[in-house]
């Protein structure tokens, strides 16, 4: 079948709700080409939303899953438990910061993961409140929905939402929350989470604090460097379980396997996903052992979390990074990505700002620089020019006025420099097809 005559059959027993980003459908994919059912190649920019970081159809994945398929797919860690479940939570707990033991849990998706950082914050403290971030995406579920900041699509008509979340705004620092500029401004963003005690919510009513270490949706925000360590001396003062959420800044992204890396801090609790598994559903919270303890047993847990065949995966995962030096390809793909994007905004006053951490780098694109009007029709058009190009990418942003890159970071040069000539050419030809030029 053609790709149109599916999406008619897709339109007619799907419903409308799952968005598409193009109209393709997948044949096969291999590294970062994805093939669609009527033959046509695609570079994969987009990496089905930062998972396939080790590339589609990586051989050690697909021998790895195939062997334990044929061995069993799930038997449910509540009744015969297994090992690839126990070497994940092994590894993560060693690749996770901190100077502390660790534990995890393995679940399904990211969501879940949030769901319960929040549930084990919440039994650990005895507290109820968490405090979330503007421009936070952190699911789609009801309690990750509402930790979420964007309205629309993710929570318009979706309500009541979770009861005992705060919000404060994030360090976004092209369109600064207070209008101060960094460093003159002594990262006072950061100070408002103690504001936050004062007019909000007590400090002491306070689980959790949750934070992305580098936006996803949000469109690749990366604070300063005094951020996070302030962030996280706050919520040591006042016995706040720092949550950070690298479901899309982990695993290797970024050029370490966690972000807030970055920043030398290590969090109470980490929730991971995405990229962990090569495509294959799992998640995990990662943390310190006597908080991911403190539930009772049985209060954890779930029939399909840490399925045998994505925990297989998922430790090919681990040795494909490690093997193929993929933290220190992401900086490499990073500069490259940066390179290109700073070569487009000495070009079109379109690109209002460039900026990212390793490979997570991204173009924010307004109608006007010094209002810095988020121009989302321009994005959404360059977005598919690219793909009528050869080129899947996808947008991010409150605005929707953000590129994000999240290709696997197994791409050849050869492949990126295609890639990022095509996004070149299609910016400079839809800037100048809306007269923006
Ligand atoms: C930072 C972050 N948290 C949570 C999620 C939710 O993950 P999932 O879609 O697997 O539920 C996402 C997904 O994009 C994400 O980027």
């Amino acid at each position: 079948m053609t790709n149109k005559e599916l999406k008619q059959a897709r339109d007619k027993h799907v419903p409308r709700g799952p968005f598409n980003v193009t109209g393709l459908f997948a044949a096969k994919a291999l590294n970062a080409t994805i093939t669609d059912v009527e033959g046509n190649d695609y570079i994969d920019f987009a990496g089905g939303i930062g998972v396939m970081a080790v590339g589609h159809c990586h051989p050690k994945v697909v021998a790895a899953t195939q062997d334990q398929s044929a061995l069993f797919s799930h038997t449910c860690f509540h009744v015969v438990m297994y090992e690839p479940y126990v070497e994940v939570a092994r590894r993560m707990n060693e690749a996770a910061p901190g100077d502390f033991e660790k534990k995890t849990l393995l679940l399904n998706s990211g969501a879940e993961a949030v769901e319960n950082a929040v549930k084990i914050a919440r039994y650990a403290t005895g507290r109820d409140a968490v405090i979330a971030f503007e421009d936070a995406f952190h699911g789609r579920t009801l309690m990750t929905m509402s930790l979420t900041s964007k309205t629309m699509p993710y929570k318009k008509g979706f309500g009541p939402f979770a009861p005992e979340i705060y919000r404060m705004p994030y360090a976004y620092c092209y369109r600064c929350p207070l209008a101060l500029e960094y460093p003159g401004c002594g990262v006072a963003c950061a100070d408002l989470l103690t504001n936050a005690f004062k007019n909000y919510v007590g400090a002491d009513e306070v689980a959790a604090v949750i934070a992305e270490p580098v936006l996803g949706e949000g469109g690749f925000v990366v604070p300063p460097k005094e951020y996070f360590p302030k962030v996280k001396k706050i919520c040591e003062d006042n016995g706040i379980v720092f949550i950070v959420d690298e479901i899309q800044s982990g695993f290797g992204r970024t050029g370490k396997i966690f972000a807030i890396e970055h920043w030398g801090v290590a969090p109470d609790l980490i929730t991971s996903a995405k990229s962990l598994a090569a495509g294959y559903p799992l998640s995990a919270v990662v943390g310190r052992a006597e908080l991911m303890d403190a539930p009772h047993v049985g209060g954890l847990g779930g029939t399909y979390g840490g399925n045998p065949v994505s925990c297989r995966a998922a430790l090919a995962v681990f040795d494909i990074i490690e093997e193929e030096g993929l933290l220190a390809r992401a900086d490499v793909i990073g500069a490259r990505i940066r390179q290109t994007f700073e070569t487009l905004a000495a070009e079109l006053e379109v690109v209002g700002d460039v900026r990212g951490l390793g490979a997570m780098v991204a173009l924010e694109l307004v109608t006007d620089r010094t209002a810095k009007t988020p121009a989302g029709d321009l994005t959404r058009a360059l977005v598919a020019r690219a793909v009528e190009k050869g080129v899947i990418m996808i947008s991010a942003g409150t605005y929707g006025n953000v590129i994000r890159p999240l290709m696997p970071l197994t791409i050849d040069d050869a492949t990126l420099d295609r890639g990022l000539a095509i996004v070149a050419e299609s910016l400079r030809e839809v800037t100048s097809e809306a007269g923006l030029a």
